[in-house]
C-alpha cells in the first residue's frame, strides 16, 4: 500500500466536507486534481472510500476507518511541525548538558541563572566523572559538557572558559596547618585520599606526584568529592581537591589549604561537543552564556 500525504490530506477534505467541489476550493485545487488523488488512494488500498447515491457522496466503512487515521497522522504531522518550530527557537526544547564532577557546583549556579532567562527550556544535568563523560561524549549523547581538558585523540570542539585551580587541602587541626612554602617530600608520611580512577582531580593529581617524584606512605581512595571532604574534615589524610569544591568549607574553616610548592595545580574547564555536532539554538545560547559568564568571572 502506496499512500503519500498528500492523498490523505486532499481524502481527509473531502471526507470532512462530503464534497469535492469545496475539498478543490479549500485545498485552492481543481476538481479534477482533487478526484484524482482520491481515486489513485483507492486504487493503492483496494476499496472505494466514497460512494453516490443520487447526488449526494457518503464515506464507505473504509472511507470512514480511513478517516480515523488520516485526523491521526494530520494531529502528528502538526505536533512534529510545532515542535520542530520549538526547536528552532531558544526560548523551550530540552537541553542535556554533561559535566565533570568538579563543575557541578558551578554548573548549578549557571543553569539557575540560564533557566531564570529561558523558563521553558527542560534541561537536564547529568553529573559524573572524566572518564564516564567522555564515553559520553563519544557517543554524543549530551548537547554539551563541561570538563577538564578533552584528550587529544577525541574529535571535539572545546573551549575553555575558566580556570579550575586544584588544592591540596587538610583538616584545620592538621601539624602543618600554618606553614609556608612546604615541600610536597614534607607530606610523604601522610596518608592521601584520593578519587576514584577516571577521576580527572585524581589524574592532575597522580601528574603533579610525579613531577615531584612523590608518593605518599598510604592512599585512601573514595568515589566523589564530597565523601572525600567529609573524610578530610575528620582527620583521615589529606587531599587535592578542585577550589571549586571546597569553597564553602574553606570559608566556614572546616577544612584549610596546605601552602605547598606546586600548588595551586592550575587546570582549565572547557565547554566542549563533538565536531560536526549541529547545536540546537539553546545549546548554542547555553554555550555562549557558560563563555560569558567564565569572563565575567574571571575579571571579577
Ligand atoms: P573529575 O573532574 O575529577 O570529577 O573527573 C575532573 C575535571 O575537573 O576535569
Amino acid at each position: 500500500m502506496h499512500i503519500t500525504i498528500r492523498q490523505l490530506q486532499v481524502f481527509e477534505s473531502v471526507a470532512r466536507h462530503l464534497s469535492y467541489t469545496r475539498a478543490a476550493e479549500e485545498l485552492h485545487l481543481t476538481q479534477p486534481a482533487v478526484s484524482m488523488q482520491v481515486k489513485q488512494l483507492e486504487e493503492s488500498i483496494g476499496l472505494p472510500l466514497f460512494e453516490q447515491i443520487g447526488k449526494k457522496i457518503y464515506r464507505t466503512e473504509a472511507g470512514e476507518i480511513m478517516l480515523g487515521h488520516a485526523l491521526t497522522i494530520h494531529e502528528h504531522l502538526t505536533i512534529a511541525k510545532r515542535e520542530m518550530d520549538e526547536l528552532k527557537g531558544v526560548d523551550s526544547g530540552r537541553l542535556s548538558i554533561g559535566v565533570v564532577s568538579t563543575v557541578n557546583y558551578f554548573a548549578a549556579r549557571l543553569l539557575a541563572a540560564f533557566s531564570r532567562q529561558h523558563p521553558k527550556v527542560e534541561i537536564r544535568l547529568d553529573v559524573t566523572n572524566r572518564e564516564s563523560l567522555l564515553q559520553k561524549l563519544e557517543i554524543n549523547e549530551p548537547d554539551l559538557v563541561l570538563m577538564g581538558q578533552p584528550p587529544n585523540g577525541l574529535d571535539v570542539d572545546a573551549a575553555d572558559f575558566m580556570d579550575n585551580p586544584l588544592l591540596l587541602v587538610a583538616a584545620p587541626d592538621h601539624r602543618l596547618a600554618k606553614s609556608k612554602r612546604l615541600a610536597l617530600e614534607s607530606l610523604a608520611d601522610e596518608t592521601f585520599v584520593v578519587r576514584e580512577p577516571g577521576s580527572g582531580t585524581r589524574l592532575a593529581m597522580e601528574r603533579f606526584f610525579s613531577d615531584y617524584d612523590f608518593k605518599p606512605q598510604s592512599t585512601v581512595e573514595m568515589t566523589g568529592n564530597e565523601v572525600i571532604k567529609q573524610a578530610i574534615e575528620v582527620g583521615l589524610g589529606l587531599s587535592v581537591l578542585s577550589a571549586h569544591t571546597v569553597e564553602l568549607e574553606l570559608s566556614a574553616g572546616r577544612l584549610v589549604r596546605l601552602d605547598v610548592v606546586g600548588t595551586p595545580i592550575i587546570r582549565r574547564w572547557y565547554v566542549a561537543h563533538r565536531s560536526g555536532k549541529r547545536l540546537t539554538p539553546t545549546a548554542q545560547s547555553f554555550k555562549q552564556f557558560v563563555l560569558d559568564e567564565g569572563k565575567r568571572q574571571s575579571a571579577g
